[in-house]
């Protein structure tokens, strides 16, 4: 496995033939990231993992300095999944300066998640593109609990011309039901426990569509807040039921295949989940 920065990720991308499958990543990586790694073998000859904390996408106010950044120990993690090039930028080299020129992710980049974190997935957008012109990939894996990012991902693919083959990966969760992050090292145990509230309602909303219920935006966070009372320590963020398709929020007669994100704060740690819903109404 190499280990490198620009310099070295060019010379290894000249050297190297057959297909190449990225896995962009902040670090602290936890066995959701090496399930995306995984899923990179399956897909490409060789596997590039990106370890970079992108200060673009943190607001003034959110924890770029404290992000975990557990060099060591995630290098072994790619070691042992099997990664060929571990690409790991001095912040300098990606941003010599503040960049002038950036990706905008649009209305679509300004809702739910956008909301809350104003230029949040304009700094992600800006350096995937940046991981994507360095790493000239085939196909690039995310995971589907950030899935604004994957849509704003698939969505920039489109309209940049990007030629590659994005493959998302389902939520993996821990045994309790939490989804693994790299910020769940923050939680408390009394926090964690909170937090279990999150993936216990998205389960009750699921099992009510697939039950059949004509479960709207409204029945959806009636579940979640019902799982989520009494929980002083939970502050539910946003909540919505979306297209999967476009991002947009779901008619009351939305047929197909729809998404129900949240995100709430715990001991000031900010979570997101979300889990797919599929309507058929008309049948
Ligand atoms: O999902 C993440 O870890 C980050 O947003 C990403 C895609 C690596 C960009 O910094």
């Amino acid at each position: 496995m190499e280990v490198g920065g620009i310099q070295a990720l060019r010379a290894w991308r000249e050297r190297r033939s057959g297909s190449v499958s990225l896995v962009p990543t902040m670090g602290a990586l936890h066995s959701g990231h090496q399930a995306l790694m995984d899923r990179a073998r399956a897909a490409g000859d060789s596997v590039v993992t990106s370890i970079f904390v992108n200060p673009l996408q943190f607001g003034t106010d959110e924890d770029f300095f404290q992000y975990p950044r557990p060099f060591e120990a995630d290098l072994e993690v790619c070691e042992a999944a099997g990664v060929d090039f571990v690409f790991a930028p001095a912040l300098g080299e990606m941003y010599p300066g503040a960049p002038e020129v950036t990706v905008s992710s649009g209305r679509m980049g300004a809702v739910y998640e956008g909301a809350a974190r104003p230029g949040h997935f304009d700094g992600v957008l800006t350096v995937v593109a940046k991981l994507f012109t360095l790493t000239a990939p085939d196909s690039a894996v995310f995971g589907l609990k950030d899935i604004q990012q994957f849509c704003l991902v698939k969505r920039m693919i489109t309209d940049l011309n990007f030629d590659i083959e994005l493959i998302g990966l389902p939520v993996v969760r821990d045994e309790d039901g939490l989804a693994m992050s790299s910020r769940n090292e923050y939680l408390a145990p009394a926090d964690r426990s909170a937090a279990l509230a999150i993936p216990r309602a998205l389960d009750a909303a699921a099992q009510a569509a697939e039950d059949g219920a004509p479960i709207g935006v409204e029945a959806a966070a009636e579940a979640v807040l019902s799982v989520a009372a009494g929980r002083g320590d939970l502050d539910l963020g946003y909540l919505g039921l979306v297209d999967a398709a476009t991002f947009q929020p779901c008619s009351l007669d939305f047929d197909g295949q729809a998404l129900l994100l949240v995100s709430a704060s715990v001991g000031g740690t900010h979570l997101i989940d979300n889990v797919p819903l599929e309507f058929h109404r008309s049948s």
